[in-house]
């Protein structure tokens, strides 16, 4: 038995919905402990895809109980549109899901809020970080008040005091009907998870997001607002990090990002297109072109070391089949400095200039390879070089979207 936590270890979309998916197959319980619908998991199963927001990846396959931690924030409405489209590919959702009672509810001015101010950041608009406002500033409402009427009436009531712009009464009847749908699904989750470590029974944390978007460890501002890092998983389901056995980070062989923020990497114009393009980089949940870039050392160092990772995972290295010479940035210079550990200062990151290793391309398509000695000289001349500078091994590679396409090293 074993508990795991999977994170993303650049800026998100590094592809753990498709790892989780498969490091599934052997879990029992699959939790996800924070964030909420900004978040988008794609997995692709024969010719049929999958894109997740809400409900673990882990739901993909027969007999696993799947859980949503008191870390997340949940948007009942989108919750209910994605079990309906589960159901209609045939997913059946009745014991195998399981909400945390405590889990914040995003209400619709959360929504409102978000797309009217989160523009700056490029938010989602999903009402991410208003629902955490709230939950910070102790007024939010959680699962279990909508199954409470009386309570969901004072806390409702109280939020839009002195509001012309929503009705309270309207908001209170469509919340106590989705009260009524999600009811068979609220658990104690942090009881269920404990007694089930103790069952010896095998937990995988699917973290959503990723490190450098993290509210303490990322980009700030330009962040999400929630514990996107390893952490996450004991304050987001109440497993004591004492239980956890391991932390594995998913990391694209090139890095993206979508929304503003500072991407010391990022490519021009050119070399943008054609990555993107091969790569299908457009956000999975808002269809935004994601920014690429070379691989930054930098920030995945930074990653290892906040989440503790003992392993990586390296996705979509089949990407970078075509480039003749590929780029590795293993230091930042800034006003006459060089920075090999990750910059707290935004400035820094904005303006620095990254320092990059140049490693020779291998011109091979690698999406039919199954074992890692198979692999070109030089994609694992890739891979060594990048396993030595953030000082951590590599578990497993990833070559293109379908199950098959991955192979442990
Ligand atoms: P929010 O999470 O909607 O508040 O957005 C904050 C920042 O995180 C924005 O830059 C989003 O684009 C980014 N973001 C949120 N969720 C994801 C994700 O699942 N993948 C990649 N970026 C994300």
């Amino acid at each position: 038995m074993s508990c795991r936590v999977v994170v993303g270890a650049q800026w998100g979309d590094e592809g753990k919905g498709k790892i989780i998916d498969i490091l599934a197959r052997d879990a029992d319980i699959i939790v996800r402990y924070q964030g909420g619908n900004n978040a988008g998991h794609t997995v692709v199963i024969g010719d049929k895809e999958f894109i997740l927001h809400l409900i673990p990846s882990g739901i993909l396959r027969k007999n696993k109980l799947c859980v949503i931690g008191n870390g997340v924030v949940v948007d009942p409405e989108a919750l209910l549109r994605e079990i309906g489209m589960l159901e209609e590919k045939g997913i059946k959702i009745d014991s195998n899901l399981m909400i945390s009672e405590s889990a914040h509810v995003i209400l619709p001015y959360h929504k409102v809020i978000d797309k009217r101010r989160g523009a700056q950041i490029g938010t989602t608009g999903r009402g991410i970080g208003p629902c955490y406002i709230d939950k910070m500033a102790r007024c939010g409402i959680r699962m279990i008040d909508l199954v409470n009427p009386e309570s969901l009436k004072k806390k409702l009531y109280a939020n839009l005091e002195g509001s012309s712009e929503f009705d309270a009464g309207q908001i209170y009847n469509e919340y106590l009907e989705y009260g009524k749908k999600v009811k068979k699904y609220l658990a104690n989750v942090s009881q269920v998870l404990n007694k089930a470590i103790v069952k010896k029974k095998d937990i995988l944390f699917e973290g959503a997001q990723g490190t450098l978007l993290d509210i303490d460890h990322g980009t700030y501002p330009y962040v999400t607002s929630s514990s996107a890092t390893a952490g996450g998983a004991s304050t987001g389901t109440g497993v004591g990090p004492t239980r956890i056995d391991k932390v594995i980070g998913v990391v694209k062989a090139y890095t993206t990002r979508v929304g503003e923020g500072p991407f010391p990497t990022e490519f021009e114009k050119v070399l943008m297109e054609k990555i993107r393009t091969k790569g299908r980089e457009f956000g999975a949940t808002t269809g935004r072109p994601r920014r690429c870039g070379w691989f930054d050392a930098v920030i995945v160092k930074h990653a290892v070391t906040v989440n503790g990772l003992d392993e990586i995972v390296v996705t979509k290295l089949d990407v970078l089949d075509e480039m003749d010479k590929i780029k590795i940035c293993a230091a930042y210079k800034y006003k006459g400095k060089e920075y090999k550990d990750f910059p707290a200062d935004i400035d820094i990151l904005e303006n620095c200039e990254p320092l990059y290793e140049e490693c020779g391309g291998w011109m091979k398509d690698t999406t039919s390879v199954t074992r890692y000695k198979d692999l070109p000289g030089n994609a694992k001349k890739y891979l060594s070089r990048l396993s030595k500078l953030l000082n951590v091994k590599i578990g497993m590679v990833s070559v293109g979207s379908k199950r098959e396409q991955a192979f442990r090293i």
